[in-house]
């Protein structure tokens, strides 16, 4: 069982409690690849997604995750409900609320939304990504598929190379990951870094090199165009020159190492195209262990 009502980010979760989720997801992965898609553990609860930004991994993998466990799962895009007509989160809310929504998923462009739905709703709300500030149950699949490869989480080391600034889950995979023991190396172009980093726990690399040296896991990230108000780096070509990542740079890294990327990926800018399809890239196996970290994370926020 969690002890919150709600899954707002990583870094408000203790140890003990990531620990609980990884476990229970390493199981739903074990039954789904027996090809199990039918448990009780959501009999009688209804789920709505609510998402104000695109997603294909997220929220398809949450609604089938619901869909698996025996779930009536149901979806709002903000494009096409009541939101286009002005009416405010918290009515929103308000409004599933009375439909007897048991559990909220809420994907939002700006930080803090998933957190003020919560205050105000009956509902669990879990956080699918919101603005720049955290995307847990990302943080914790990412987790699911080290765990899965080299047996546990602590010693690994972790590089994280990107647009760290724009990206809410390399903030949750830093919680996560320092919380459990790991080590996190930061490369990105200084305006890509954000401000406040710092205090992360996480260690500042001041080249790709010194980032992914003895690395067993080499994690792209996208750049998050959409988020950029003007040009943080001089072009996309010169991005990947400088920051992106291809065979060569994997010979850096610890001889077992895998790569990992959140998805959507841009080929040929984090990642080289056979970066992206080396035996040693597992992030198909990140959208995998992504259906049975959700199923975990519905399951124990609706266990009484
Ligand atoms: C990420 C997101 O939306 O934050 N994608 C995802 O959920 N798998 C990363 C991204 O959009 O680049």
């Amino acid at each position: 069982m969690l002890s919150k009502k709600d899954l707002l980010g990583l870094n408000d979760v203790p140890k003990e409690e990531i620990e609980l989720i990884l476990d229970t997801a390493v199981n739903m992965k074990k039954l789904l690849k027996q090809g199990v898609k039918k448990l009780p553990n959501l009999q009688g609860k209804s789920v709505i997604t609510l998402f104000y930004e695109n997603s294909t991994r997220t929220r398809m993998s949450f609604e089938l995750a619901s869909k698996f466990m025996s779930a009536v799962a149901a979806n709002i895009s903000a494009s096409s409900s009541s939101v286009a007509k002005g009416e405010t989160l918290i009515d929103t809310g308000k409004t599933l609320d009375s439909m007897c929504t048991d559990v909220i998923i809420i994907r939002h462009p700006v930080g803090g939304a998933p957190a003020l739905l919560a205050q105000n709703v009956k509902a669990s709300v879990i956080n699918a990504g919101d603005g720049m500030n955290e995307h847990p149950s990302q943080g914790l699949l990412d987790m699911l598929t080290m765990k899965e490869r080299f047996g546990e989480l602590k010693g690994l080391k972790v590089a994280i190379v990107g647009d760290i600034k724009h990206s809410r889950v390399a903030k949750s995979d830093i919680f996560g990951l320092t919380k459990m023991g790991a080590e996190v190396n930061l490369f990105a172009p200084s305006t890509l870094m954000p401000s406040g980093i710092d205090s992360f726990g996480a260690k500042i690399c001041s080249s790709r090199e010194e980032a992914l040296s003895g690395a067993n896991v080499v994690m792209g990230l996208r750049l998050q165009l959409e988020r950029m108000k003007g040009g943080l780096f001089p072009s996309v070509a010169e991005y990947h020159e400088f920051y992106g990542i291809n065979d060569s740079h994997l010979k850096l890294a610890d001889s077992n190492a895998i790569v990992m990327h959140p998805g959507p990926v841009n080929r040929g800018v984090e990642l080289s195209s056979s970066a992206i399809d080396a035996d040693v890239s597992l992030i198909n196996e990140q959208v995998k262990s992504g259906v049975a970290v959700r199923m975990a994370i519905l399951s124990l926020l609706t266990k009484k």
